[in-house]
């Protein structure tokens, strides 16, 4: 009786932490409510109780850093202009809020300086790099100047070359690398987890990100974790989709909707 009373005793006190072992994040912020990439939007990620908040970066024409989605500006002006065209004073005269509702209009282009100065304890960015290896510079360089701690941002590309490049700049940081699930237009074939776990051990990432339309089981997850990664998943509004991925053990889920999704979770 006694040994059964101390097993449910740790049995209770682990469970709040299997529950806070998924990591939620605000996919470019809580971005279902505010503007994507936008303090109000990474705000509201951490109102809404968000683990992580991810964001996408590009460099400008004058080499900054751009909080910035798209490569273009078409879905904020009628003129359609490439953002690496632009400097930092062009892109900050955008409004990135009518878009969405007229009430955020004349919402700005934040910097990331700004986000970062908002992470609370023990939460993280994710900074998704769009751009190619030559952001790295500029970026190390803001990342260092904010003196924000290693312990609260992590780094994502598709981009290869741009990963490996800040790996070797940022080595203390985990970086997982992104992939979709599309069919090769060469080849017709899907990708394979095994190419892309062997990948990672050698650039020496921490993880995969990949979209949830790939085939992720628990023995799916149990690869990945087998070879020493973490496995993050992006993008999930849907809460049985969700719930899939948590009984599979990923680590991370990535939404535009995370206080809806822990409320789900919950269920
Ligand atoms: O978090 C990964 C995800 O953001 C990648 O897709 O197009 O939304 O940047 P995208
Ligand atoms: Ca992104």
């Amino acid at each position: 009786m006694k040994s059964l009373l101390r097993t449910s005793t740790i049995l209770l006190a682990m469970a709040p932490a299997l529950v806070s072992a998924l990591e939620i994040i605000a996919h470019r912020g809580a971005s279902a409510d505010a503007p994507e990439n936008t303090l109000e939007a990474m705000e509201l990620a951490w109102e809404q109780k968000s683990d992580a908040a991810e964001l996408d970066l590009w460099q400008s024409k004058d080499g900054r850093l751009i909080v910035f989605h798209d490569n273009d500006t078409k879905r904020f002006e009628t003129e359609k202009r490439k953002i690496k065209d632009l400097t930092l004073e062009e892109v900050r005269k955008l409004d990135v809020g009518s878009f969405k509702d007229p009430k955020f209009a004349g919402t700005r282009v934040p910097s990331l300086e700004s986000i970062l100065a908002i992470i609370p304890d023990s939460k993280r960015e994710v900074l998704e790099i769009k751009d190619g290896p030559e952001i790295i510079p500029e970026l190390v360089r803001v990342l260092k100047k904010s003196g924000v701690p290693k312990e609260k941002y992590c780094v994502i590309s598709f981009n290869e070359a741009t990963l490996r490049a800040s790996k070797k700049a940022l080595p203390d940081i985990p970086h997982y690398f992104l992939m979709g699930y599309k069919k090769d237009a060469k080849t017709g074939e899907f990708p394979e987890l095994e190419p892309l776990i062997t990948l990672a051990k050698e650039a020496g990432f921490e993880g995969l990100n990949l979209h949830s339309d790939w085939p992720i089981t628990p023995e799916f997850t149990a690869k990945v974790k087998a070879a020493g990664l973490k496995l993050m998943v992006w993008t999930v509004d849907d809460a049985a989709l969700a719930q899939k991925l948590v009984d599979s053990g990923v680590d991370a889920i990535t939404t535009n909707k995370p206080a809806w999704l822990r409320e789900q979770l919950k269920k």
